[in-house]
């Protein structure tokens, strides 16, 4: 099946490896030469992924009989109709069903509208001069973000990124004046993850669920960025995570899918749900309507070989057989190389030198994204997420100890977050859930109720077995 893909990062080289594992032959659309994706791909073009009538002439030109979109973009301009439009099967959901990524406001809206949830308390802002009341009467501590899209890096936290509801109206009314809404919501605690599904006519198929390291350096500290590290578990729960949770956060999932159909903008591509699991379970912080970068390296490297290329035409024309929704039980564990600086200032222009075959002998996959080939293994950092890197192993910790026993494979300037799956970081988690339980702990604005029964936190710790 000659397959289109649709961007040019990691995430998009992972798409294209799994495709290529089914024999595919790919046709990639992307705004830059990836190295990753010009190796696997019969045709490439240059050229704006989110310009609906390039991606349409391209994918006729080349005869695409799929086309699977990567980045949000090109969700948000329409590009999915555009290629449905052409008769092009097309994973990747509608502009309109896309608009639970690409409008925070118009997610937070239709989940109330359709009481899905649970969610966040919140309030639209779109007025300057309601901003200072809006702030100063809003439970604290609460969390300011643009409604339209940032790259995940538009969100600013109270406690963390400003401290009093002034200085977060200043923000506030920056991001008015440019002209979006603000999305001003309550402050959740606990602990992010990503569940993902392929959601089409048939139904939601979910994925293994992943946690992504959002923040630039080592303990959670610095600014946001797209992720810099994920890592999933062998049992496709996480180590804080329940089985119940998991259901919870996929019902809400179903809902969605069920809401947004009876909308009339039925969905078929990726679903993703970004979750907090606080004391009270799973909350939604956002939808996104694509796979994540990097959430989406760790599944796709666990997808079982053979038939991706079917599931993703079952997705894009409305049907599923859900016998090709399988995915290995391996942890795997993905760190981000990225130039220094990055999540503030970012330093492009180093060049890397990998040793292909020494990173490939501790079993670490790569996958390339912002970086140019200069030949012979070196690469060419640009300013955004350069490489990513996969361990896969049967706990987390130890997929983490293969791609650091990859890292000295790599020369020249680089960052990367060593803490990413370490047992440490990962029992700091556990800990963390396990303090929000515990009686007596800080009261949060949320209706708290304690997990249930069958599912005690305290037995969300098994390191031995799991981590
Ligand atoms: P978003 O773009 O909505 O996913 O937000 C990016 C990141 O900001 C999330 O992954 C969280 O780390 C953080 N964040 C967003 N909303 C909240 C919230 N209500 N409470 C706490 N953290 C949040
Ligand atoms: N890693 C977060 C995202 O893909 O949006």
């Amino acid at each position: 099946m000659r397959v289109l893909v649709v961007g040019g990062g990691a995430r998009e080289h992972a798409i294209a490896e799994a495709l290529h594992r089914s024999e595919a032959d790919l046709l990639v659309a992307s705004p830059n030469a990836n190295p990753g994706l010009e190796r696997l791909a019969v045709q490439s073009g240059r050229l704006d992924p989110a310009d609906p009538a390039a991606v349409v002439a391209f994918a006729r030109r080349y005869r695409a009989e799929l086309a699977v979109l990567g980045p949000e973009a090109p969700l948000a301009a329409g590009v999915s109709d555009a290629l449905r439009a052409a008769e092009i099967p097309t994973v990747g959901p509608s502009r309109a069903a896309a608009e639970i990524e690409w409008s925070k406001r118009f997610c937070r809206e239709f989940l109330e509208r359709h009481r899905l949830g649970p969610q966040p308390s919140f309030q639209i802002l779109t007025k300057i001069e309601e901003v200072d009341a809006a702030l100063a009467r809003f439970p604290q501590p609460f969390v300011i973000k643009p409604s339209g899209l940032t790259a995940g890096k538009g969100v600013r936290v109270q406690g963390v990124d400003f401290a009093s509801p002034s200085e977060g109206a200043v923000y506030a009314k920056s991001l008015i004046l440019q002209g979006d809404s603000v999305v001003l919501e309550e402050r959740l605690e606990g602990e992010e993850f990503s569940q993902m599904a392929f959601v089409t006519d048939s139904g939601v198929y979910p994925m293994p669920a992943v946690q992504d390291f959002k923040r630039a350096l080592e303990g959670d500290r610095g600014g946001n960025t797209g992720g810099m590290g994920s890592y999933s578990q062998r049992d496709h729960l996480l180590p804080f995570l329940q089985p119940a949770d998991r259901e919870r956060a996929i019902d809400l999932l179903k809902g969605t899918a069920a809401a947004l159909a009876s909308e009339g903008r039925p969905f078929r591509g990726i679903l993703y749900g970004g979750f907090m699991q606080t004391a009270r379970g799973p909350v939604l912080v956002e939808f996104n309507a694509r796979f994540g970068d990097p959430e989406g390296i760790n599944v796709l490297t666990l997808y079982e070989e053979g038939n991706f290329d079917a599931l993703l035409l079952g997705v894009a024309q409305g049907r599923v057989d859900p016998t090709l929704v399988g995915f290995r039980l391996r942890a795997t564990v993905v760190k981000y190389v990225v130039p220094p600086g990055y999540g503030e200032r970012p330093e492009p222009g180093g060049v890397l030198t990998l040793d292909l075959p020494r990173i490939e002998a501790e079993g670490v996959r790569v996958y390339y994204g912002s970086v140019e080939d200069l030949g012979g293994g070196r690469v060419r950092l640009g300013s955004g997420r350069g490489v990513a890197l996969t361990g896969e192993a049967s706990a987390i910790h130890e997929a983490a100890a293969r791609v650091e026993a990859a890292l000295p494979h790599i020369q020249g300037p680089f960052y990367v977050r060593h803490d990413i799956g370490t047992r440490e970081n990962l029992t700091g988690k556990v800990e963390h859930l396990r303090r929000l339980l515990a009686p007596g702990a800080k009261s949060s604005p949320l209706p708290l109720s304690v997990a249930p029964p069958d599912h005690p936190a305290s037995s969300a710790a098994r390191p031995d077995q799991v981590l």
